[in-house]
């Protein structure tokens, strides 16, 4: 396969984790989309959207998104809203393998609600309409991974066979 792989997903569904244990396997380099988002910006993800609000955040996420077409091809550890907006959703779904590490809902807030690093993961009740309302588009993944119960490994194992 010579396109990016997206790891796609909820906030707390382990993209991230996922990704660099993918990526060691592929012999790939993982790129954390937040991570570059941060970098360049100088600033945390919570000082983005306190001084630029949400859209100010999405522009950068999809410049980055635009801009790692042109690299080498990664395993690429995506926000959890990146693939909402649907020009980033074609731009990944034409471009590169989609991979929806499906979480449920409880897990996802019982993951995110301890770290103060996700300005969308502070209230439960919007955290939950967020989850419902993004789960059809997630869906439209090239391959679905149901994570629960499972180890970093065993679902890192579950998406190489898929892969191969
Ligand atoms: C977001 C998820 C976060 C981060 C930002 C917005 C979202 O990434 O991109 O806080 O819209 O779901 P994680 O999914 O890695 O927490």
């Amino acid at each position: 396969m010579t396109q990016h792989i997206y790891l796609v997903g909820f906030m707390g569904s382990g993209k991230s984790t996922i990704g660099k244990a993918l990526s060691k396997e592929l012999g790939r380099v993982c790129l954390d989309l937040d991570e570059m988002i941060e970098e360049r910006a100088g600033m945390t993800i919570p000082e983005i959207f306190d001084l630029q609000g949400e859209p100010g955040f999405r522009e950068i996420e999809t410049r980055l998104l635009l801009e790692i077409l042109d690299l080498p091809p990664a395993v690429v550890a995506v926000g959890g809203g990146a693939f909402i907006q649907d020009y980033n959703r074609s731009l990944i779904l034409e471009k590169g393998f989609a991979v929806w590490l499906n979480i449920p809902v409880d897990l996802a807030w019982e993951r995110s609600r301890r770290a103060d690093n996700r300005p969308l993961g502070r209230n439960r009740e919007s955290f939950e309409s967020l989850f419902f309302e993004r789960e059809a588009l997630y869906r439209m993944s090239h391959l679905i991974v149901d994570i629960e119960g499972k180890s970093p490994e065993t679902i890192c194992d579950e998406i190489l066979e898929k892969l191969s």
